[in-house]
């Protein structure tokens, strides 16, 4: 069967689209704040790089060799043995994902959809937690919210590689980062703006501990999107030609940077307006809203931002259902409209679940979480890391390293990636999976 190819721009920005998401607006600013600030920024910029970077390329690398969907490539790059039930679990981790991901995208559509209509002026703090609360207790806005998500996700990976994916990441990244900027720019010209750099960029260590390290790393895996599947799939649609180190570098950094202007958009502007930071999942719907009402222009900045929300959502939203819809595709010979409609009704309903348990089926909780937090909570902490583990443990220790470094150097035409070769196989066979075990024990402990 034919492959569609990404262009070389059109893979940076789809692999970025991946990446950058609501994980870097939504859940990076919220766990820094938690977390203590510039310390866990410290240990979460160390843990990207040394850890997350050597796991990025060995799901590029995956992906890349096999040219296939996650399944068929674990199956056939490992001669078919029993690594293809991990290919399977990096199908279904992103559904997961995928599921509870377009409930808080479909959160964006509706605060978009408030800023379009200056619902934010003029109204007390505690008016947007009550109105914050009330949306998503309430059964069917969000409902609707989150259909209208889904949808447009479903749209895009309907259309394809090139002239969905490919298209729309090329469009609207470049235009994410315009607008993320600009308000980070404007944000630090607010009075009292300092404050709210000095907490990102202070560290206090004192902070940091277990906890807190296995929140930095479950979210780097969340933000690069490591352990479900969607790099490995994207890269399946990279030409042999591509720099491997290069490519994966640049989504690094890109993330970073995004997720860093993203504090300094939205932290400046939360301390400028005597605000607490530590206000949880909930800090982009309640407390940012309030600081758009207070601030001058803050009706346009509203706009832009819940705009920028909805845009970084769908970059990566794409990419998830791409990773489900490749597998139905090649591997059960679907067509790809009907496995995008297949897809759309299964993420739908889980989807529903997580909506409603903050409403009507707020009663439901396993292990001491409603559902939405307990799929978050487990996807993030415990499946992208087995995902992980069972990714640097195939490329290091079940395929051959000979094929890995052709794979790495575009065979043995890559002379930095040559000379870099040992210290990524010694990091990718060793230090990853000897991090992520400890990490991840010390975490459930
Ligand atoms: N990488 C995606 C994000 O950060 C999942 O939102």
């Amino acid at each position: 069967m034919k492959r569609d190819r990404f262009g070389r721009f059109g893979a940076l920005v789809a692999m970025a689209g991946s990446a950058v998401g609501l994980g870097n607006l939504w859940r990076f600013p919220y766990l820094v704040g938690e977390n203590g600030g510039a310390a866990f920024i410290i240990v979460y910029i160390l843990l990207s790089f040394v850890l997350c970077l050597p796991i990025f390329i060995s799901e590029f690398v995956i992906g890349r060799r096999s040219q296939k969907n996650a399944f068929a490539a674990f199956r056939d790059l490992s001669g078919g043995s029993r690594w293809k039930w991990v290919g399977l679990f990096t199908i279904i981790v992103p559904l997961i994902v995928l599921s509870y991901y377009s409930v808080i995208g479909g959160w964006s559509v509706e605060y978009l959809f408030k800023s379009l209509t200056f619902s934010f002026t003029g109204e007390s703090r505690s008016t947007f937690s009550t109105m914050f609360t009330n949306f998503v207790s309430s059964p069917w806005t969000p409902l609707l919210c989150h259909t209208v998500f889904l949808l447009m996700t479903t749209l895009i990976v309907i259309v394809g590689i090139k002239d969905g994916i490919e298209k729309f990441s090329k469009v609207m990244m470049p235009l994410l980062f315009v607008i993320v900027l600009a308000i980070a720019i404007y944000a630090v010209t607010l009075p009292g703006a300092s404050a709210g750099l000095n907490y990102l960029f202070n560290p206090d260590f004192s902070k940091i501990d277990g906890s807190s390290i296995a929140a930095a790393l479950g979210q780097a895996f969340f933000s690069l999107s490591l352990g479900f599947g969607t790099i490995m799939t994207y890269a399946s649609y990279v030409d042999k030609k591509e720099n491997i180190l290069f490519q994966s570098t640049a989504t690094a950094v890109s993330d970073l940077m995004f997720a860093m202007i993203a504090g300094v958009a939205i932290m400046p502007a939360v301390f400028a307006f005597g605000l607490n930071p530590q206000s949880g999942p909930g800090l982009v719907f309640d407390t940012l809203p309030y600081v758009f009402g207070q601030m001058p222009g803050g009706s346009v900045i509203a706009i832009l931002f819940f705009v920028a929300l909805l845009v970084a959502a769908l970059t990566s939203s794409i990419s998830m259902l791409e990773v489900a819809v490749a597998y139905l595709v090649e591997e059960k010979k679907m067509s790809r409209k009907w496995a995008c409609v297949i897809l759309f009704v299964i993420c739908w309903l889980v989807g529903a679940l997580c909506s409603l348990s903050f409403g009507p089926l707020s009663d439901i909780h396993i292990n001491g979480r409603n559902l939405f937090d307990f799929f978050d909570n487990l996807s993030s902490n415990v499946l992208m890391t087995l995902g992980s583990l069972f990714t640097v443990l195939f490329v290091g220790w079940r395929l051959k390293k000979a094929d890995i470094y052709d794979e790495f150097t575009n065979g043995g035409t890559l002379s930095r990636n040559a000379k870099l070769f040992g210290v990524l196989w010694f990091l990718i066979r060793y230090v990853c999976p000897v991090v992520i075990i400890a990490i991840f024990v010390s975490g459930l402990l």
